[in-house]
């Protein structure tokens, strides 16, 4: 099965063709970071602007590099929700429309559940069940992920836990504006974070409640903006590197310390990393040595899947389509679309949300 992912939900304007869920074809990334980055942070208005301007040579881009035409593809998948509704609308829009004159089939993608099947590339035998903690610009969430054919064909998700506050990616992005790094700050810090010394200025992780599988990255950006505040020469590079260094390993450390009290509760098979942030060296360091001291498999996609890209959202679209889960012409973006909601008893009544 041929399919044509497209995603723009929030600042790339992506389109990929893929075979089967499972071999990419083509996977063409705009990314609008240069428009942004004037402003330290994606402005709505002027991201769907530029996805009207890109979409279509975006779109051709794909079939070009895949060397096929519209008409040789079996389905048309598009990212409905969640994200910037001016940014969705116009790559849902010009799914439908495409698919509405072509009489193709179209499946309305979740973003974050894209993020997940971007691990399904490189992993297509990944085990479950499989605890996914998806960390972006926009999200970070951890979902138990079940499967009823024990493959990716068909998941089931529940929400294990969520940030209260900022997301992970939100964090690096701030506090590099705060100490003059430009935006995005997520993979700057991850590289001048090696030059630095992280116990030098160490920070505590916020920790909730024993019993809460949250995240929070709200204290440590105050942290830090208080820290430049009182300290100016921590704007300044050598300083800077150990702020830095500080603050990436209190982000990483707190994904682990749910993560791995979801492991010990849970039992997963597996533990699935994706969305932006996901590119962290540090992260994957560390998760990569703690799942395996805590004896359960660990996946990741490779960087250009980390990023939003359209070949995930084509490979869960794969999915329901051939679930027969087709949308309706009609269908909508949903800026707050959910993955699955808080269950009160899930994990387990001991545990508060
Ligand atoms: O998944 P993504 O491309 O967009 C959203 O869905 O939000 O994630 C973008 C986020 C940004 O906040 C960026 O700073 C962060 O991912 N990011 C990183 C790294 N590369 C990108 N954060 C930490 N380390 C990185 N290497
Ligand atoms: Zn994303």
């Amino acid at each position: 099965m041929l399919v044509l992912g497209i995603e723009t939900s929030c600042d790339e304007t992506a389109a990929a063709i893929v075979k089967d869920g499972q071999e990419i074809l083509s996977n063409v990334i705009y990314s609008q970071v240069k428009t942004h980055t004037l402003y330290g942070g994606v402005v709505p208005e002027l991201a769907s602007r530029e996805h009207l301007l890109k979409i279509r040579p975006i779109v051709d881009q794909a079939f070009t590099d895949a060397g096929m035409t519209l008409d040789e593809i079996d389905g048309i998948a598009a990212t409905s929700g969640p994200g910037l509704i001016g940014s969705l609308l116009v790559g849902l829009t010009y799914a439908k429309a495409l698919a509405f004159s072509k009489r193709k089939p179209l499946a309305a993608v979740n973003h974050i559940e894209g993020h997940i099947y971007s691990v399904s590339f490189d992993h297509p035998n990944a085990e479950f069940p499989a605890l996914a903690l998806v960390v972006s610009g926009g999200h970070t969430s951890l979902f138990w992920v079940e499967s009823e054919t024990g493959d990716f064909r068909q998941l089931r998700y529940k929400l294990v836990g969520k940030t209260r506050d900022d997301a992970a990616g939100e964090a690096y992005d701030k506090v590099a504006k705060l100490v003059g790094l430009p935006y995005p700050g997520g993979p700057v810090i991850d590289q001048l974070a090696k030059s630095g010394d992280p116990q030098a200025i160490p920070f505590s992780i916020a920790k909730i409640s024993d019993r809460s599988l949250d995240f929070s990255f709200s204290g440590i950006k105050t942290a830090v903006l208080r820290m430049v505040k009182e300290n100016e020469h921590l704007k300044q590079d050598p300083p800077r590197l150990n702020l830095l260094a500080g603050f990436q390993e209190a982000v990483v450390n707190m994904l682990w310390s749910t993560t791995s009290k979801a492991i010990s509760l849970l039992r997963p098979r597996s533990v699935m990393l994706s969305g932006g942030v996901a590119a962290n060296s540090r992260l994957r360091e560390v998760f990569s040595e703690r799942t395996a001291e805590a004896g359960v498999k660990f996946y990741y996609p490779k960087p250009i899947l980390t990023t939003d890209n359209a070949a995930m959202i084509a490979a869960a679209g794969t999915a329901k389509l051939m679930r027969g889960e087709t949308a309706e012409i009609d269908v909508n973006a949903d800026p707050n679309m959910r993955l699955a909601v808080r269950d009160r008893n899930f994990p387990d009544k001991r545990w508060k949300s």
